[in-house]
């Protein structure tokens, strides 16, 4: 059950696509990098592929998709792998060692890519740059990558924020993730985010890269200091999750 999905560019030749989940009332957005070397970030659901590929359709030709990249192993992070892989001959997934040996060696139908922590992907004129961040926001596999062309870190499920939001905000971000944290502990879905010993860390990582867009899986992406929001958001999930 889904309304149609909206493509918006956020940052320059960067496209977030959209699809709002009426059942679960929140949105699942896609991001394309749109380069010599197509690289799309979230398969989306493998139930929700046509309207994702409907998205990515509007951009480029489906079939020019090289990488297909994803934060952790779950339906809506990877569920369409293989379906991308039959619509795109020359694509492949691209993702930390992790991933690539425990799950994809047997889920992909190709061979996936593995790039090391802070290894560099280049797309053409994108210089895509993968941090391996272990359990944040979930998963032993968990990475993100972080464009330096445009400063836009593709954060997953972080900043995560409920409904159809827009697809820019540009404050308040914050806030409103340390309300969807409060929101989940009196639902099933709390313990999605563990603390561990090594979540500040990581989170101060992501804030040292200085992003300037934050690219969002669940709700509106954020344009402007991204330093700011990272270590606000550090400091939320310290105080929330971490005593
Ligand atoms: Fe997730
Ligand atoms: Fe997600």
């Amino acid at each position: 059950m889904t309304s149609e999905t909206r493509v918006d560019e956020i940052a320059p030749e960067i496209y977030r696509i959209s699809t709002f989940h009426e059942g679960f009332g929140i949105q699942f957005n896609q991001f394309l990098v749109r380069d010599d070397e197509p690289f799309l970030f979230h398969t989306g659901m493998r139930r929700m592929f046509q309207a994702t590929l409907a998205g990515v359709s509007k951009l480029i030709d489906p079939s020019r998709l090289r990488w297909i990249g994803y934060s952790h192993f779950e339906p809506d992070e990877c569920g369409a792998l293989n379906e991308w892989l039959s619509v795109a001959p020359h694509a492949q997934a691209v993702c930390g060692q992790v991933g690539a040996m425990v799950m994809l060696s047997d889920f992909a139908d190709r061979e996936p890519r593995a790039l090391a922590d802070g290894e560099t992907l280049v797309t053409g004129r994108h210089r895509l740059r993968y941090l391996w961040t272990p359990h944040v926001p979930h998963g032993w596999d968990a990475g993100m990558f972080f464009d330096q062309t445009t400063g836009t870190l593709f954060c997953t499920d972080l900043f995560f924020q409920p409904g159809n939001p827009a697809p820019i905000r540009d404050s308040g971000i914050v806030e409103a993730a340390r309300e969807s944290i409060q929101t989940a502990h009196a639902g099933p879905l709390v313990k999605d985010m563990p603390y561990t010993t090594d979540t500040d860390a990581t989170l101060r990582r992501l804030a040292g890269l200085r992003p300037e867009v934050l690219a969002t899986m669940h709700g509106s992406s954020f344009r402007g200091d991204g330093q700011e929001a990272l270590l606000g958001l550090a400091g939320v999930v310290k105080e929330l999750i971490g005593s």
